[in-house]
This record gives structure tokens, sequence and C-alpha cells, in this order.
């Protein structure tokens, strides 16, 4: 099982969970790739999600992407020959993704690849070709909504290998928000700032996209720090855009308030009960769709449809004026209402590990 960055760790949770429930046919091991390496964006989830620490860490975050793919790939061949999975699996579209899945597909090892089948359309997105290559060479599909395996059978893929489970990612909200609320959980610094707003909304913004020019990181700072007069908000912020606020001298006002990255209960607890979720991310338009949380996504498109068709997400580009009245119509009252999709029910693990009981020899 592989994890390398911050989205993957909560994915492999429940496969982990799932596992352990069947150790009279499985046993398996956790790579951690080191794709993230800060506390914040690693150690404290291992940590907090319950799950083993990785058996192997392969250390080779930072760079660029070839560097880091590359070192990724040199790292896991050695694992792979020298321990002989029966199958590799990978979740999501993260670099590390793509890397194992090479590595496992050239060794003639099969690959499981969770969350399988998304697409933008968006080849200037560096997960959209992670997604794609991955896919070129899995064995077993295992998709999140309709849209991956309508993807996966016009690439050719057989249908009696797509299998739809669910979502992982939901197995796990579901998991820590159950924790969450029986108050399962040591002190969250969220709880301070949440004394501080009777009403606020919460940030996150990561993709290159939007945060490495310097012109469009600028134009959505104008709209965020607008819509902060009308609603207190708060941005934990990932690394990536850490530097580049500070690179192009970016000020967001007071009514932004800026966090470190925050640990996934930290996190849940905090945009819970927020008014209203503006991010680029993948994972969160799928996690406020699942609690019914109104977001507003700020990009192009999405890989995630049934979120918009369904859920509670609304595809609003990087425009500021449309960021802007997206945000005032939630706080009018006129957030979008909608439904969790099909099979977002916290099983999602359950059905994966029933699969790979029956086509693992
Ligand atoms: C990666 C994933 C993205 C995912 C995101 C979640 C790819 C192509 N992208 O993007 O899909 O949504 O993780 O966070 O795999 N950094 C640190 N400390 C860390 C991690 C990163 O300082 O623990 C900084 C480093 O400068 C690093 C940069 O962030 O070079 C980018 O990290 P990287 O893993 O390459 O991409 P992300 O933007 O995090």
């Amino acid at each position: 099982m592989v994890a390398g960055a911050r989205p993957n760790f909560m994915k492999i949770a429940p496969i982990v969970r799932a596992l352990d429930a069947r150790q009279d046919r499985f046993t398996y091991r956790i790579v951690h790739t080191g794709q993230h390496y800060d506390h914040e964006m690693s150690d404290v989830f291992f940590e907090e999600l319950g799950i083993p620490k990785p058996d192997f860490h392969l250390e080779a975050g930072g760079g660029s992407h070839a560097t880091q793919t590359a070192k990724i790939m040199v790292g896991f061949e050695e694992i792979c020959q020298r321990d002989q999975p029966d199958c590799v699996l990978v979740v999501g579209d993260v670099n590390s993704t793509l890397a194992c899945s090479i590595v496992a597909k050239k060794l003639h090892i099969p690959v499981a690849h969770v969350e399988a089948g998304l697409r933008s359309g968006d080849l200037r997105m560096p997960e959209e070709i992670n997604r794609l290559v991955t896919d070129a060479i899995t064995d077993w599909f295992f998709v999140t909504e309709p849209s991956g395996r309508e993807h996966l059978l016009q690439e050719g893929k057989a249908p009696d290998v797509v299998y739809d489970v669910g979502h992982v990612m939901v197995d796990n909200l579901l998991f820590q928000y159950a924790q969450l609320q029986q108050g399962q959980c040591g002190e969250l610094s969220s709880n301070s700032i949440k004394q501080q707003f009777s009403r606020y909304g919460v940030i996150t913004l990561h993709r290159p996209s939007n945060v490495d020019d310097p012109a469009t990181f600028a134009k959505l700072a104008q709209a965020l720090v607008k819509a902060s007069q009308d609603l207190p908000l708060i941005f934990p912020v990932h690394p990536r855009t850490r530097a580049n606020l500070e690179k192009f001298g970016i000020d967001l006002g007071s009514n932004v308030l800026l966090t470190k990255p925050l640990s996934y209960m930290d996190f849940l607890n905090l945009w819970k009960d927020a008014v209203v979720v503006v991010t680029d991310s993948g994972g969160l338009q799928e996690e406020t769709t699942a609690l019914g949380i109104p977001c507003i996504t700020v990009r192009e498109n999405t890989e995630r449809p049934v979120t918009v068709d369904e859920g509670t997400n609304t595809l609003v580009g990087t425009d500021p004026v449309a960021i802007y009245s997206a945000i005032s119509a939630v706080l009018r009252g006129d957030g979008k209402h909608g439904r969790r999709p099909a099979l977002w029910d916290g099983k999602a693990a359950e059905r994966i590990v029933s699969v790979l009981d029956k086509v693992l020899g």
C-alpha cells in the first residue's frame, strides 16, 4: 500500500482497518514515499488516523516532479524486488501514485487503483497526467462515482475489472466525524479559532494553477479580501501557498485569519461548522458534499462532477466577481443543498477488500 502525500493518508486508513479485520487472508506493508515530509503534512496524520507507522520510508520529497518521481521509483523498485508483493495498491492521483504503479507494473505485479477513472480533461494539471498514466496500467479499478466508470469504459477497459465501491475518503470522514462528536480527540487548536467567530468561512488553496502565478493569485486574493468584509475567513495555508504569499507580497487583510496546516481532526472540526468552504482541493469538494456544507470551487473544471450534479459544490472558476457573488449567494441563503452520492456510506474499504479477496489468488 502506497501513501506519499497528505490526501493519501486518510484514504489508506479505512483500507488498513478493513485489512486488519481480515488477517486470516491478508498481510500488508505500508510504503511512505516521503513526498510530503513536514510534521503537519505527514506524521500528524499517522498519529491521528490510528494507522500503523509505515514499514518503509523513501524520503523522496521536494524537488521537481521528475526528481521526486524518479527518487520514488528507485526506492520502491528495491522494496518490490525484495518483498515480491502479490499486489500493489495505490490511491488518488499524486506523483507517488504514478511512480509506484509504473514500478509495480514493470515488475509484473498487479496494480489496484483506488479512486480510478476521474478525469478533469485538463492536461496542464499534473494530477490529470498521473491519473491517465496510472489507469493505463492498472489491473483493478476502484471507482468513487459514475463518471469514473464511464471514463474507464470509454478508454477501453473491461467492465468486469471496474468496481463501484464508493469512496474511502468518505469512509474516513464518517469515522473521524463520529470520533469528534464523541469527544474522542485531543486538544484542537480550531476550538479557540471557533470561539472568536459566530459565523465564518474556510479557505484552502494550493493548486499550482492558482497559487504559482502572481497575477492569478492576486486576483483570487482580491475576491477573498472583499468577501471577508461580509464573513470572516479562516485559511489554513499549505507550504506551497505560504511560500508564494510571501514571495508575491500578497496581503489578505485582517479579516482573513491565516493558520498553519491543520491535522485532519482539527480541520474537520473547523470546516464542518463553516457557512461556506472556498477551495481548489479535490478531496474537500467531496467531503463537503458528504456533510452537506456549501462548497465553492475555485477552478475551471472538476474531475469530481458528482459533487456538482448531486452535491453542494459550485464550480466558479477564478474570476473574482464570480467568486464573490457565489459567496454572497451562500450568505443570502441561496447555497446549494445536495445529497450524498450512492455508496458514499462508509463501507468502501470493506468492498475493496472483498474484491481483493476474490481477485487475488
Ligand atoms: C501534492 C499533490 C496534489 C495534492 C497535494 C495535497 C502531486 C502532483 N500533487 O501537491 O495533488 O492535492 O499534494 O497537499 O502529487 N512542501 C513542504 N512540506 C511538505 C510538503 C510539501 O514544504 O511536507 C512544499 C515543498 O516546497 C514542495 C512543495 O510544497 O516542493 C510542493 O509539494 P508537492 O508534494 O510537490 O506538491 P503539492 O503542491 O503538495
